[in-house]
């Protein structure tokens, strides 16, 4: 079974599509938060680390990979509330406050918070050791200092660092995706750090380019928010030819920090696959044209 069915289906089994027998409006705004999904980048990554140090328990693999994407499926559903980015759009449907309520976006987004410990949880008994390492890091991730609620807490402050900013907003999951599939997978996390780290780095630049430079009916969601709310961002601050040297260093750096496992060679071809699929198409035609 590749990836994406793995993920698809263990989601399915975490939220069915006849709801899980609370609210009705409840329950159907927690499915439209996670199905259809996005681009599920970051279960793939933590699916693909946990192959590449043999994926020993498939089960907890699947778990850690859920609940990584329910945490990011609620910072979406957060993100878009008035109080954040006021976004009407998300994966090219209302978002959740439009489609149901603020109460509920509210709700699901902690709904969603919660369930993806309980997942965890539920995968416990077969490796309880590598269950605690996986909470612990799944929660360092989301909240405060070092998760997303830290990042989305720095576009509160005056000035903005932003490394710090989207180390935490963007970057936090991308790490909790490389060391989660090798703790799942009975591995150390801290050599898998980095590579978090730097796949994050280029998913941001990415996200920046795409912010620029797409439309809002490609990405299914506003564009230009980052413009609109004045936030600084590498487009703003390196230029669009700057950006796309950064994304190319730095996804370079990203393969080099693999550590020596037995799927290393496969974990790098997902990581220029990536790469190629993160850029985005009229970036690709301007590096086609240098100097345009
Ligand atoms: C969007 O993430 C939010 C950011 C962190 C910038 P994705 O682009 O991974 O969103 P989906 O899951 O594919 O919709
Ligand atoms: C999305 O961030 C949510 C988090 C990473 C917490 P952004 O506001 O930058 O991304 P989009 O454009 O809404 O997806
Ligand atoms: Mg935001
Ligand atoms: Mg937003």
């Amino acid at each position: 079974m590749g990836f994406s069915e793995r993920i698809e289906r263990a989601i399915d089994r975490t939220f069915p599509a006849t709801g899980l027998g609370g609210p009705a409006r409840l329950d159907a705004a927690l499915r439209h938060a996670v199905v259809p999904g996005g681009a599920r980048i970051r279960p793939t990554i933590l699916l693909s680390v946990a192959m590449a140090c043999g994926d020993d328990r498939p089960a907890l693999s699947d778990a850690a990979a859920v609940a990584l994407e329910l945490i990011h499926c609620a910072s979406l559903v957060h993100d878009d509330l008035p109080c954040f980015d006021d976004a009407d759009m998300r994966r090219g449907k209302p978002s959740v406050h439009r489609a149901f309520s603020q109460p509920l976006a509210v709700l699901t987004g902690d709904a969603l918070i919660v369930k993806a410990f309980e997942v965890i949880a539920a995968a416990a008994p077969a490796a309880p050791e590598r269950a605690v390492q996986l909470v612990g890091q799944l929660a360092c991730r989301t909240g405060a200092p070092h998760g997303i609620c830290a990042g989305q807490g720095w576009e509160s402050e005056a000035e903005i660092d932003l490394s710090a900013y989207h180390k935490a907003k963007t970057g936090a999951l991308f790490c909790a995706a490389t060391q989660m599939g090798a703790i799942a997978a009975g591995q150390e996390a801290d050599p898998w750090e980095e590579l978090g780290a730097r796949i994050g780095e280029a998913f941001q630049v990415a996200d920046d380019l795409r912010d620029a430079l797409c439309s809002a009916q490609e990405l299914g969601k506003p564009v230009g928010q980052d413009d609109l709310h004045g936030r600084p961002s590498a487009v703003t601050r390196y230029g669009i030819d700057g950006a796309l040297g950064r994304l190319d260093d730095i996804l370079a750096g990203a393969i080099a920090s693999i550590p020596s496992c037995r799927g290393e060679a496969a974990l790098a071809q997902m990581v220029r696959l990536y790469a190629d699929r993160i850029v985005p198409k009229a970036a690709r035609a301007r590096r086609a044209v240098p100097g345009e």
